[in-house]
């Protein structure tokens, strides 16, 4: 019997490898870098299997030219570079990360909150441009993260994770989400709030709502607008999600105070953005899950929705179940 063929769009941590070479043949594109579209394009009519990274667009163009395939695993918990319905479509189970990045994410949304709203940046640039002088009373002066009232917009896995650091933090906890969470809020103590009313009212707001065209610029210029000049906004969602020039022109102008973002619109972000250049706003490369240990979970997490696909088993975290259901 012939062996499945599997194509891996970049090498991965972890036991991946031999994880899929147990069941497959396995192509692996050899260099550190995403995949070219013409490659993955070219790569696509033998593949029975696609493991990918959120780097590469799987759309109808390339599910056109894969004909053979039966799976793709995405070694990440959003899928929005994935056209999931198209794939559903086709019957193809698309596999995800959930669980496993939850803590580390968390981790580095609320590690951007504290360094946006104390202004670490301004801070760090001041010791390294040697503009560190006396000290001074009134210097870089912040806003508290402790018994604030912090605004999670998206009470998933990961926004429920940052509620339990707010909750250590002593803070006041607001959330929106799609639909009110009443079992959240017991084991939570988070309070429902409507966006604007959450914007209005939270010192903080963190974004962790998941990107789709519903959430594109959810955070827009009435948005930026609804919150307190005191405000710190922090995005550990898609950068789509944040309008760009208004949170520029928000920056800029004091309609909030600051904001940490671990993604942007575009990203990469040009250092020569407009964005960059403002000192009340603190940006990471999108390391939101980026730990060893957790890079090394999300890869074979994703290695092993791929085995049970090709094994002929449901996959353990698909993000389109109802492929399942026809
Ligand atoms: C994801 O998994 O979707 C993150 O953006 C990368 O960890």
């Amino acid at each position: 019997m012939t062996r499945a063929q599997v194509v891996v769009t970049r090498r991965p941590p972890g036991a991946v490898v031999e994880m899929l070479r147990a069941v497959a043949e396995v192509w692996v594109f050899p260099e550190n870098r995403a995949i070219p579209r013409a490659e993955l394009l070219a790569r696509a009519p033998d593949a029975d299997g696609l493991y990918c990274m959120l780097t590469e667009r799987i759309d109808a163009e390339f599910l056109d030219a894969a004909g053979r395939l039966t799976a793709i695993s995405q070694m990440a918990v959003g899928v929005d570079n994935i056209d999931l319905a198209a794939c559903t479509a086709r019957g193809i189970p698309v596999g995800y990360t959930p669980d496993v990045l939850t803590e580390t994410t968390a981790d580095t949304a609320f590690g951007l909150l504290i360094a946006a709203a104390r202004r670490f940046r301004e801070g760090f640039e001041e010791v390294v441009e040697g503009r560190w002088g006396e000290w001074d009373p009134l210097a870089l002066v912040g806003r508290d993260i402790a018994g604030s009232t912090l605004g999670i917009v998206g009470l998933g896995r990961i926004g429920q994770a940052i509620a339990r650091r707010g909750a250590g933090f002593g803070m006041r906890m607001l959330y929106t989400k799609r639909r009110r969470d009443r079992r959240a809020e017991e084991v939570l103590g988070v309070e429902y709030r409507t966006l604007r009313e959450l914007l209005a009212e939270a010192d903080h707001v963190v974004v962790v709502a998941s990107f789709h065209p519903g959430t594109h610029h959810l955070i827009d210029r009435d948005a930026l607008a609804a919150m307190k000049p005191t405000a710190t906004l922090v995005n550990a969602a898609r950068g789509p999600v944040v309008d760009t020039d208004a949170l520029v022109e928000a920056l800029a102008g004091g309609t909030i105070a600051a904001a940490g973002l671990d993604v942007t619109d575009p990203e990469p972000i040009p250092a020569d953005h407009p964005l960059v250049a403002l000192p009340n706003c603190f940006i990471v490369p999108h390391i939101g899950s980026a730990t060893v240990r957790t890079r090394i979970r999300m890869a074979e997490r994703a290695a092993a929705n791929l085995v049970a696909a090709l094994e002929g088993r449901q996959m353990p975290y698909c993000a389109n179940p109802e492929v399942y259901d026809a």
